[in-house]
């Protein structure tokens, strides 16, 4: 446990500009928007131009997460960004980030790879470490552009996902019993083959044939994903809680990962909080990956639904299998 307390001291999120409709989709590949729908809660996502990289989208969350904290980017001794879609292999999409928002070459910076948990991992990683005392401010960065690696003759995945990013930043207080007070981290590294991209890395390098048969893209086998988030979130969920001596209906919000409608309802359920309490904007983004909390968190508190003195409670899962909660009192 860190010595020190840990805050969140600002939040800012990105979309990029196009909107892409289920019926847009209907075009493409053979779906509807009723299937679409009434499966995952979805009705559209945004998706990056072209040009866009993952890296240029944090450094637009990120823009906005310092401006809401009032800190300057010089001020900023660690950097982590989580994705699964880094804009190269190498070097990590922080270091591209640091010299585009004019973060000190003094910073550390590196990329966190947990998947749709990738957030939640790598803030508690910039809590532990500004916790520590040995860093001050962390930037903490979640952003996809899975675009770039959804195959697009796949209805089975294309529908799903999108693009954007969402950040924090987070700073000591000597306040006690506020900020990040506490996270449950796990993995079913046995569930490694439910949800993954097989080429591209050293045990399959791309090959033409590889391309051509889009083995860079995402692959996914749904239903058991489901089965295992479902499972996953609820204990993520109630360990952290019970770690706390909290109880459910003391969350005044609770901030899951946005992959499916019927996943976050499913949830809802077995911890017996109404849909209400829960932040929901999957509707408009689709899954976006390790960027979907940063971003929920962020339009949660524009809209009022964060309050001094509340409870939140993150929660995640994603290809890994990951997952991960964190309770935070603001
Ligand atoms: N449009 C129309 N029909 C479709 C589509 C589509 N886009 N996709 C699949 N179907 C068809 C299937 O082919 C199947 O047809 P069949 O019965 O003739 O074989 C039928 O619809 C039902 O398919 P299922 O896969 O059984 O549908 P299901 O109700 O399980 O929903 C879904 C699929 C939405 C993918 C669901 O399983 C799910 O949400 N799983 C979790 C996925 C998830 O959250 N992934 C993100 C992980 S996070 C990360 O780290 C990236």
């Amino acid at each position: 446990m860190s010595s020190r307390s840990t805050v969140i001291l600002g939040t800012g999120s990105y979309a990029p500009e196009r909107i892409v409709t289920n019926d847009d989709l209907a075009h493409m590949v053979e779906t509807s928007d009723e299937w679409i729908r009434t499966r995952t809660g979805i009705r559209e996502r945004r998706i990056a131009a072209p040009t866009e990289t993952t890296s240029d989208m944090a450094v637009h969350a990120a823009r906005n997460a310092l401006a809401d904290a009032g800190v300057a980017a010089q001020d900023i001794d660690l950097l982590i960004v989580a994705t699964l879609t880094p804009d190269m292999p190498m070097p990590a999409t922080a270091c591209l980030v640091q010299p585009k928002l004019g973060v000190p070459t003094t910073a550390a910076c590196f990329d966190v790879a947990a998947a749709c948990s990738g957030f939640v991992y790598a803030l508690d990683t910039a809590c532990a470490m500004v916790g520590s005392g040995r860093y001050r401010k962390a930037l903490v960065i979640g952003v996809e552009k899975l675009s770039a690696v959804i195959d697009w003759q796949d209805r089975t995945t294309c529908v799903l996902f999108g693009d954007g990013a969402g950040a924090v930043v987070v700073g000591a207080s000597d306040q006690p019993d506020c900020g990040l007070l506490g996270t449950k981290l796990g993995t079913f590294g046995d569930g490694a083959d439910l949800l993954y991209i097989s080429h591209g890395g050293s045990l399959f390098p791309s090959t033409p044939e590889s391309i051509v048969a889009r083995n860079h893209c995402i692959r996914m086998k749904g239903k058991e994903v489901f089965k295992l988030a479902v499972r996953a979130m609820d204990e993520a969920a109630r360990d952290i809680l019970e770690q706390h001596h909290v109880r459910a209906d003391q969350i005044s919000l609770v901030i899951p990962h946005q992959a499916n409608l019927r996943i976050i309802e499913a949830i809802s359920e077995y911890l017996e909080l109404p849909m209400e309490r829960f932040f929901v904007n999957v509707d408009r983004y689709g899954n976006t990956s390790a960027a979907s909390i940063p971003i929920a968190l962020d339009e949660a508190r524009r809209a009022g639904r964060i309050k001094p003195g509340d409870l939140t409670l993150l929660v995640a899962f994603g290809a890994g299998l990951t997952y991960g909660s964190a309770l935070i009192r603001w």
